[in-house]
Order: structure tokens, then sequence, then C-alpha cells
């Protein structure tokens, strides 16, 4: 049942292609001008009149509700607020009828994300769950239910839960831009163009594999790992993170890149493997002078970024290549190979991947 792989996590994490591909299929209108959410029923002037959105989630899927906070502020340009579900359901949140709250779920299980689901309705809210479990309790008790079509996620880890939530919250993004006339149909058709090329820049990570096999034996024996990035890259490298503490027990922290010199560049010494993500082409210069300050304090840094931007070879250790996309749609190459590192990580240093300790694949207790 694991096809052949050593783990159902490096399994999931090739499923990934496919799972993007099946998340997208019917969605797309035959011109690629247009999504076509089936499943949102709320009428346009609805969607036109939405003042704020609230995304809500936990772990992992909180991250993917960081990324969707970016999108649909950028594209839609309504305001987004994205909260821990622990915290929005005790937090008294200010919620009127013209408030969206998304909740993004793959168990659909998730006590706590439930029980924001709860709060956001009795609060007179609609609310639209993205998740991949279909029937589920999170999935029965929302109001519109975006389905991922990830498939089955064993490994106690998500991977392809997380890309595929993505590929939802561009799907919300762009729906909204169109209803609310935020961008323009070429802008629309460039984005939907790139996101049908997605699933083949990703088998090409995939097929690039042994390059991170490589990294994981260097630094495998690592005690800290830093991550840092701005704008979008700091969304995934807060994924990231949470990736490599969770399966390889590493302490691993993530740092939006113009904040470390506030405190947390005091941890950065000799040695210390520093995950500097510059995939973000405006942010790009600004990244590059965080690395060069880690640099300064011979850290040893491995760099990820879109191919072309040769400048980092001379600045960073190690630079892994992304192939280039619209930087909207980056994360969902960016984390692959930060998965990877996280899965050979772990299984340089002789974890249980699939099983992590002290955690359960779905926590329906509070
Ligand atoms: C991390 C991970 C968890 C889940 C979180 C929410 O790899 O899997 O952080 O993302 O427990 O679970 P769901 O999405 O089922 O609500």
């Amino acid at each position: 049942e694991k096809n052949g792989f050593a783990h159902f996590m490096l399994k999931e994490i090739h499923e990934q292609p496919r799972a993007l591909r099946d998340t997208l299929k019917g969605r797309l209108a035959g011109d690629d001008s247009a999504v076509v959410l089936k499943e949102l029923e709320i009428d346009d002037q609805k969607l036109r009149s939405l003042r704020k959105i609230f995304i809500t989630a936990c772990g992992t899927a909180y991250h993917a509700g960081l990324v969707g906070k970016y999108v649909i502020e950028q594209l839609a340009r309504v305001p987004v607020e994205v909260d821990i579900a622990s915290e929005f359901r005790y937090r008294q949140p200010l919620i009127d009828e013209d408030t969206l709250v998304i909740v993004i779920s793959q168990s659909g299980e998730t006590a706590d994300t439930l029980a924001a689901l709860r709060e956001a309705r009795r609060l007179g809210a609609p609310v639209l769950a993205v998740t991949n479990v279909v029937d589920s309790s999170i999935a029965r008790e929302a109001d519109h239910v975006l389905y991922t079509w990830a498939g089955p996620e064993i490994a106690v880890a998500s991977t392809k839960a997380y890309t595929t939530q993505l590929v939802a919250m561009y799907l919300i993004a762009l729906h909204l831009a169109a209803v609310r006339g935020t961008i323009t149909l070429e802008e629309r058709r460039a984005i939907i163009k790139e996101l049908k090329q997605l699933d083949s820049r990703a088998e090409l990570i995939l097929g690039n594999g042994h390059l991170i096999k490589d990294l994981a034996r260097i630094y495998g024996r690592a005690e800290d790992v830093f991550f840092i990035g701005r704008g979008l890259d700091h969304a995934v490298a807060l994924e990231g993170s949470l990736k490599l503490k969770e399966i390889s027990y590493i302490h691993a922290e993530a740092y939006a890149a113009g904040e470390l010199k506030h405190g947390t560049l005091a941890l950065i010494e000799k040695g210390v493997p520093v995950v500097a993500l510059a995939t973000q082409k405006n942010l790009f210069e600004k990244t590059l002078s965080n690395i060069k300050e880690v640099k300064a304090r011979d850290a040893t840094v491995i760099a990820l970024a879109m191919e072309g931007q040769k400048e980092l070879e001379k600045v960073a250790d190690h630079v892994l290549y992304i192939p280039p996309t619209n930087p909207v749609l980056a994360p969902v190459l960016a984390v692959i190979p930060l998965q990877l590192l996280a899965y050979q990580m772990a299984v340089v240093r002789g974890c249980d991947v699939d099983q992590p300790r002290n955690l359960a694949k779905s926590v329906t207790v509070e």
C-alpha cells in the first residue's frame, strides 16, 4: 500500500502532482478565464458586499490559511484575518453578516476547528469549509464545502493535504477577485495558466529529490535550524519549520526575514543551518541582504529560490531551485523541497517518520 515507498509520508509527497490536478479538476472554465466553484452557493451580490474574511484552522492547515490571507488580500482586496482555531473560538471575534469565515481542516474532525466553525455560525457568519474528508463533521456543519481531492493522507505529517489546501485558497481568491472586479481578465488567465502547470513543475522538483538527500546527510545531526523568508515565503517557512520539528525532533524556528535583527540574530552562530526562502521577486533584494546578515555570523545557508537567481550562489552555501512560476503560486512548489528535507533528516536520525512521538493524525480533543 506504500507503493514501493519506504514511508507513507514519502509516498504522499510524491502524490502531490496528481492531488494538485484532482483539486483543480472541473473547477476551471473551458477557456481558462474563470474559476467555477459550484460548491460556493453564495450569490455574487453577497460576495461583493463582504467586508471581512476570517480564516481559522490549526497547524499545517493554519499555515495554508496564512497563504490564503496573502493571496485573497492581494487578488480580491478584502481584508483577511487568520487565526488559530483554539484562539479564535475563545476571543469573541468581531463577526457580522458581512463577514465570511473559512475553516480549513484536512480531517474535518479537529475539535478546535469544529468549535470555531460553530462559534462563527452562532455569530451569524456564513462558513465555508475547506476539507479533504467527505461527510466529515466539519463538512456536515459548514454552510458551504470546498473539498480538496488529496486522497487519504495516512502519515501524521501533512503534505499533499497542505498543497491542495493552497490550491483551494487560489480558487477562492480568483473567484472573489472575478466577482469583485479587482483583477483583469488577462491577469486571471495568466494565473490560471500557471496554476494548471503546477503539477508538472512539482514533478520536476520531485525528480531532483537526491539533492535534498545529500543535504540531509550533511545537516541531519543539527540541533537547531532556522527558516527565514518574507511575504509568502514567511508562511512557507513556518510550514517547513513545523514539518522538520514534528518528524525529525530538531528544534526549528521560522522568522520573517526582516525580523531577525530584533532578537533572533543573537542565536545565529557558526555552522547553524539557515534555510532562506527567496522566491518572491519583489522582495528578493531584501531577503538577499538578510542572507548576508546571517552569513556574516558564519551561519550555513541553504537558499531556496526560483531558477535564474544566480546571485544567490555567491552568497549561500547551497541553493535549491524551483521552476519559475507566478510568485503568488510559489508556495505550492517551495514547500516540496522543505517537506523532503524534513523527511530525509528524520530518516537520517532514525525517527519513526509516519508516526512521530506524541502526535495523532486527527486531534479530536481540545
Ligand atoms: C502537521 C499536521 C497538523 C494538522 C493539524 C490540523 O503536519 O498535520 O498540524 O495540520 O492538526 O489538522 P486538520 O487539518 O485535520 O484539521
